[in-house]
């Protein structure tokens, strides 16, 4: 392998975008061509990364020569259908953007994938990443003696405008908690320690896009909820979403309880939607909590300016690439797998399920 990784990109929107720039910062990387059929997203994209090629369809792109690794970030329903047409055409290593898939029945497609690509998958899935959670996550065990409860809560702003508009209709992103809280439930599996057995879920759509048409359809998608999640060993966890509370210092509280005490991270949003006239943006805090003897511990987890200002994800992106990197270089694995992508999708598809019929959905993650 060259001393420089060569990345196609298939599809180059904001998250592209965001990859793009993380890349830049990467000593040993770059983006040698992407296909991005928005002609504004390709030339955005070129300012970025002038020396560029932009490939007319995804088949050119794949038949180069020069690349070492592919990143999929095009809307949520193209993500299968795509790692489908790689595997056949040039089954490179490649980075996928969450959620993995969007439809419970695409399931036997996805067994296919799985047994048969020759190459690592890694699922973008790097909340884990942000240097809070990283840090939450390397004490949670010490802190609590064992987590026996798990709490996430996200309280953000509604979801962006995209190209083509596809985030507003549940068919092309899956379901907000899908979409929006794989992330989240990648975190409760990592955290836990064990598969999920039950999911318990209560949700809808309050408040925002109601007001929104395309082509006369009104977006059907979710912007809050709850979700209990038992899993195997005996522990338990809850998901707090609410797309309409963009007014909160923190956009993601996590907190981790066990019988020898608490540990939280607070982590804050992007910082371009932090009001200038508030003066700088929170920085993230981590707040240790022992029973016995008491004495809460607050402190700050700052991320280096660089990589906030390379993106909307506490620098997790950054940190992501530098693993991937291992990974195409064949040094190591995947952190986050397809059976993790496959996961997180799963459990959130159950919690929609739960909202729909009122029941509770068991699980069996036999396969991860
Ligand atoms: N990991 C994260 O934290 C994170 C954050 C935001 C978005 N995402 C994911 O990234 C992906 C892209 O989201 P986005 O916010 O950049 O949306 P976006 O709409 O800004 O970008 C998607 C891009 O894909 C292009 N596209 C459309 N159809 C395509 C096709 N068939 N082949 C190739 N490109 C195609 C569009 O022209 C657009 O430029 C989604 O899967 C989304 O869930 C992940």
């Amino acid at each position: 392998m060259a001393d420089i990784v060569n990345y196609g990109i298939i599809g180059c929107g904001m998250m592209g975008h965001e990859h793009m720039r993380n890349i830049a910062l990467l000593p040993d990387a770059r983006v040698a061509a992407i296909f991005e059929p928005d002609a504004v997203m390709a030339d955005t994209a070129k300012c970025i990364a002038p020396d560029i090629v932009i490939c007319p369809d995804l088949d050119s792109l794949l038949q180069r020569p020069d690349l070492d690794c592919l990143l999929i970030a095009s809307p949520n329903f193209r993500h299968l259908e795509q790692l489908e047409h790689i595997a056949a055409q040039n089954p490179l290593p490649i980075l996928v953007e969450k959620p993995l898939f969007t439809d419970p029945d695409q399931a036997d497609r996805l067994q296919a994938l799985h047994a048969t690509y020759p190459a690592p998958i890694w699922v973008a899935m790097e909340y884990r990443y942000m240097p809070p959670i990283a840090a939450l996550l390397d004490k949670a065990a010490e802190v609590t003696g064992g987590v026996q409860m798990l709490t996430i809560r996200e309280h953000r702003f509604p979801f962006l405008e995209k190209i083509g508009d596809w985030n507003r209709f549940n068919r092309y992103t899956g379901g907000t908690f899908v979409e929006k809280c794989c992330h989240f439930f990648d975190l409760m599996r990592l955290v836990i320690g064990a598969e999920p057995m039950r999911v318990m879920a209560s949700g809808g759509q309050a408040a925002n896009h109601l007001d929104e048409t395309y082509q006369g359809e009104v977006p059907d998608i979710l912007d809050h909820g709850y979700v209990l999640v038992d899993f195997a060993n005996g522990a338990r966890a809850m998901l707090e979403l609410c797309m309409f509370a963009e007014g909160a210092r923190y956009q993601e509280e996590v907190s981790a309880l066990g019988q020898l005490g608490k540990i939280e991270a607070l982590v804050p949003g992007p910082g371009r939607f932090w009001p200038a006239d508030l003066g700088d943006p929170p920085v993230a805090q981590l707040v240790i909590s022992p029973r016995d003897p008491k004495g809460p511990q607050s402190r700050s987890i700052p991320v280096d300016p660089d990589l906030l200002e390379a993106g909307d994800h506490n620098g997790s992106t950054f940190y992501q690439h530098q693993k991937f990197l291992d990974v195409v270089r064949g040094t190591t694995t995947p952190e986050v797998s397809l059976a993790d992508g496959w996961a997180a999708v799963a459990m959130g598809l159950a919690a929609q399920e739960s909202m729909r019929t009122g029941l509770p959905v068991p699980l069996d993650l036999k396969w991860v």
